[in-house]
């Protein structure tokens, strides 16, 4: 089911991609039947991420209001009217409409789809399943090149096409319920429980069912007030609103759709002369980008997200160096150099940095402000998206193309640095805990990186049945702990089950990963008073309510006698 669920909403993807893509095959056709002026052409062009623009800022608040479905049928219809209208038209003014209406729908189904996939997935698999929406906008790129390229000079079918996927999300959607988590934020709790059973596959009598909504409705209970735009700066949002700008400023500003727009152009640089040769590079181009965006779905939940960004960040920079050296020097030698680099930039960037802005943005808000906070990280994405398209063209009349790819290379150097310093590791933590941990005040980076964390939420079980190993190494930090503080002789014979119950409290164990860090436990399996820090009191206090736990309760535990071991 949820990979129906993720299907559906990935088609919005494909129009994402499709739209974008098919201006470039059919500009040449209709200049040949409207006499098109340079202002008229930038108005096309820039039509779609302006309509953009308009429709990620109105999507945050409506999709809280009315629903993430909601939100995805309205977009489904504007999707097959501007098709339907481009493949129409009379006069060139109203391609500039219809391409500002489908910019509209873009906006909301870019911002809307994922969190509708990232809402419904369980964490084991969230990475993977939101990535299908970048495959999908992958795809979209790829099948408008091969549309343009096998329709020839029919330009009005080239975009009326694009109603075809548009009834599909519309149907599609229509079939579906709301997220699980929007209607428990709404208080249908009943509609809730039986949409979570029909996504988990299981009945809604199931345990697992009673816990994941249990988890969603807490959550949900404390979001009482409706959320501001100024909730984004309090100090438990900013510092995701900092990494999902960040992530997209960077992905864009990687150069990414100076390749995608201009590859052509790009390509005639790297010594493909003719158009058909260019032509088939730029498929070339397209079918790679989808392949490695494959790998990655592969990968994230895997080796997890902040690896593959290191990944695909040196990648990116490496092969950005040679296109750069390859179009900066004009000896035809270097032109194999330019090309291997331009494989291996989208390679790298579909892999990594195409598909995990879109993942961290639906992962990391709170859900009270999950709406408004990924309406300004997709504005990002759009505002930074425009910005290099635009500047792209003077930037190379300036200093050249290799000078440009020089700053796309420098720029992902820079995300390497970001990504040591402030983005944490999501894979296979729930939503919930996520948003604990930035209730916590813990700096965010600090997320997820204790491994027996990541692994206990990783397991299907949820994040709170844990496998022997990984209590073995609670155990051993607990016993560490224990040495520090009073009552060494009561704990102490206590520590195994004391580990046990460490793992099923939330704060408890996000406390010990920060200390584990801190400590660089796992490695040194040392631990000093001074490596607690502000964690101190979470932890003593935990171990002194141990302390006086009732028999019942130790027992309810762990086997071992409780009577006259006590003090
Ligand atoms: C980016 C788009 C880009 C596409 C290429 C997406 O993640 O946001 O701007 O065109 O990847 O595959």
């Amino acid at each position: 089911m949820i990979y129906f669920v993720a299907a559906i909403a990935g088609i919005a993807g494909i129009l994402f991609g499709f739209d974008e893509g098919i201006i470039a095959g059919a500009l040449h056709f209709l200049h040949n039947e409207f006499s098109i002026t340079p202002l008229d052409e930038g108005l096309m062009t820039a039509a779609v991420p302006f309509g953009a623009l308009f429709g990620a800022l109105f999507a945050g608040p409506a999709s809280e209001r009315y629903g993430r479905r909601a939100l995805l049928l309205g977009a489904a219809i504007l999707f097959i009217i501007g098709a339907v209208f481009a493949g129409l038209i009379t006069a060139i003014w109203m391609l500039s409409a219809a391409r500002l209406m489908l910019g509209v729908a873009i906006g909301v189904a870019a911002m809307i789809a994922p969190l509708y996939i990232s809402e419904s997935a369980p964490a084991a698999k969230r990475g993977m399943l939101v990535s299908i929406y970048q495959l999908a906008i992958t795809l979209g790129i790829l099948g408008a090149y091969l549309v343009s390229f096998a329709m020839g000079n029919s330009w009005r079918l080239m975009f009326a096409i694009g109603a075809v996927p548009g009834m599909a999300l519309f149907l599609g959607m229509f079939l579906l319920n709301d997220t699980p988590r929007w209607l428990a934020l709404k208080g249908r709790h009943a509609e809730a429980q039986t949409t979570l059973a029909k996504l988990r596959g299981v009945s809604a009598q199931a345990p697992g069912v009673a816990n994941e909504l249990a988890s969603i409705t807490r959550t949900a209970a404390q979001d009482t007030g409706t959320a501001k735009w100024s909730d984004l700066l309090s100090p438990s949002v900013k510092p995701a609103l900092i990494v999902s700008i960040g992530l997209f400023l960077l992905q864009q500003l990687s150069g990414i759709n100076a390749v995608i727009y201009y590859a052509p152009t790009v390509l005639k640089e790297a010594g493909f002369d003719s158009h058909a040769t260019q032509l088939m590079a730029t498929i070339g181009i397209g079918v790679v980008n989808v392949g490695m965006t494959v790998v990655g779905m592969m990968l994230i939940d895997r080796i997890g997200r902040r690896k593959l960004l290191f990944i695909g960040f040196v990648g990116t920079a490496l092969s950005l160096g040679m296109i750069a050296i390859g179009a900066a020097t004009k000896s035809p030698s270097l032109d194999v150099l330019a090309m291997a680099g331009l494989v291996l930039y989208i390679a790298a960037f579909a892999a990594s940095i195409g598909p995990l802005p879109w993942v961290m943005m639906s992962e990391l808000f709170p859900q009270h402000v999950r709406g408004l906070g990924m309406s300004v990280a997709s504005l990002a994405n759009w505002g930074f998206n425009f910005l290099v398209v635009f500047s792209f063209p003077v930037l190379v009349a300036s200093i050249g193309l290799g000078g440009v790819f020089a700053i796309y290379a420098l720029v992902c150097v820079t995300g390497i640095i970001f990504t040591a310093r402030r983005v944490p590791e999501t894979s296979g933590v729930s939503l919930e805990e996520i948003e604990l941990h930035l209730k916590s005040g813990h700096p965010l980076r600090l997320l997820g990186s204790f491994s027996m964390a990541a692994q206990a939420a990783r397991s299907d079980q949820g994040a709170v049945e844990q496998s022997v190993g990984d209590v073995n190494e609670t155990t051993n930090l607990i016993r560490a702990i224990i040495e520090l503080g009073p009552y060494k002789a009561v704990l102490m014979p206590m520590a195994h089950e004391i580990g046990r119950v460490a793992h099923t409290n939330v704060q408890v164990r996000l406390a010990l990963q920060v200390v584990s860090i801190r400590a660089d436990f796992p490695r040194s399996g040392r631990l000093r008073r001074a490596d607690l820090a502000g964690e101190a009191s979470t932890l003593f206090a935990f171990l002194e309510h141990i302390r006086f736990a009732s028999p019942d309760f130790l027992g309810s535990v762990g086997e071992w006698p409780v009577g006259g071991k006590r003090g």
